[in-house]
């Protein structure tokens, strides 16, 4: 491969950072990369968010003194499963690796890692595992995300069959060729997609594991947050319906249910605070919890494409006006419904589910459309 002349700068391996805010992380994580990997071919790409803290710009900086150092700039877009896929899609190398763009990964077993799958073409995955003799989360993780990830883990693990030890590890490196056959099948949305490319491969991959420590972040901060772990939860939910539904749908769906839980509330407290008729109360309740469906899905189902100022105020109308005709769908199926079935409970079931599958589809197209 190597000695055609016309490739001879085909790399063996592309590292694929996803980034948001870390700017500072950039030039010393290319100059570790550089000692870890003397010898091997190599670049490194670079997958950002378009970061208020000029991340992309830096990278670019480095990029004109560095031939093998890429950066793709993505606008109006977040997430970092995402991220990841389109940086794996963008490399010609046969092996890819990923891993974070703050140092808490450990690059010295990146040659380990990048050996090993050389030495058995069989092999399509090394995951680097805090969870095997030798490796852990050192003083990387605070003792809540500690909890929170060996919770994960056990939950993965038993729920998506997974064997590996850290299937929430960040830092992996995977076979192009083996990814490409899982990758229709990913979420873009989510934090853990290994876990995700690991449920979709039904364990059907040859993977090894290497330990190493997790380290302390030095610059910036995570971006680890309670959205993450509702997102988790999605993809576990996904994953278990065999890929049927998206992440996105299930938080839609989650958020819907906060909203019956805001309308009833709403619905009390109006009737004990003010001598309105039910009918009024009922109408205060629906447009409260309309608007805190709305906001929620703003922040969580949409978090990456969050709309702020006039646009918020936009969305918010026209949420308003989806819902409308989704309450309607919703009352014409349930009566059809209870004509033929009359069990209250079903015929209502049926009609909410509609309603909200109404309410799921038009928003994509109307209030949050790309
Ligand atoms: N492009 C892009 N877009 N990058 C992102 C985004 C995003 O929306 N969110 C986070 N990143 C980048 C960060 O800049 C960082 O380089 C990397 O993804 C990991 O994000 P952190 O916020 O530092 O995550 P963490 O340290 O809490 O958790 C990480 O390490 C754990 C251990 O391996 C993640 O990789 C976890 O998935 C992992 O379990
Ligand atoms: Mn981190």
């Amino acid at each position: 491969m190597a000695s055609d002349p016309q490739h001879s700068t085909t790399p063996e391996l592309t590292i694929v950072v996803p980034t948001y805010n870390e700017r500072d992380n950039v030039r010393p994580l290319v100059d570790l990369l550089e000692k870890a990997l003397e010898g091997h071919r190599w670049e490194v790409v670079f997958v950002d968010d378009d970061s208020p803290d000029g991340t992309a710009r830096e990278v670019r900086a480095v990029a004109r003194e560095k031939p093998n150092v890429r950066v793709i700039h993505r606008i109006g877009r977040r997430g970092l499963a995402g991220a990841c896929i389109e940086g794996i899609l963008s490399s010609v190398a046969p092996i890819v690796a990923v891993m974070d763009g703050d140092l808490q990964h450990d690059e010295t077993i990146l040659a380990q890692m990048l050996e090993m799958m050389q030495a058995d073409p069989d092999l399509d995955l090394v995951i680097a595992s805090r969870n095997v003799e030798g490796g852990s989360s050192g003083n990387g993780l605070s003792a809540v995300r500690k909890w929170g990830s060996d919770t994960a883990t056990a939950i993965a693990r038993r729920l998506l069959r997974i064997t590996a030890s850290d299937p929430m590890s960040g830092f992996f490196m995977v076979r192009r060729n083996s990814f490409n056959s899982v990758v229709l099948g990913l979420q873009q949305q989510g934090f853990k997609i290994l876990a995700d490319m690991l449920s979709a491969s039904r364990g059907g991959w040859k993977m090894a594991e290497v330990p190493y420590v997790f380290r302390e972040r030095q610059h910036g901060e995570s971006k680890m947050d309670s959205a993450v772990a509702l997102e988790f939860l999605s993809l576990l939910l996904v994953r278990m319906t065999g890929g049927m539904v998206s992440i996105r749908f299930i938080l839609f769906m989650i958020v819907g249910l906060s909203g019956l839980v805001v309308h009833l509330t709403t619905l009390r407290l109006v009737m004990l605070a003010f001598p309105v008729s039910f009918a009024v109360a009922q109408t205060v309740a629906v447009v409260v919890a309309m608007t805190s469906n709305f906001i929620l899905n703003n922040v969580l189902t949409y978090k990456d494409r969050t709309l702020r100022g006039r646009d918020f105020l936009r969305g918010l109308l026209s949420f308003y006006g989806v819902c409308s005709v989704g309450a309607v769908a919703n009352v014409g199926v349930a009566t059809a419904v209870y004509a033929v079935l009359p069990f209250w409970a079903l015929a209502g079931f049926a009609g909410a589910f509609v309603g909200a599958l109404w309410n799921f589809v038009a928003s994509a197209l109307v209030t949050w459309k790309s």
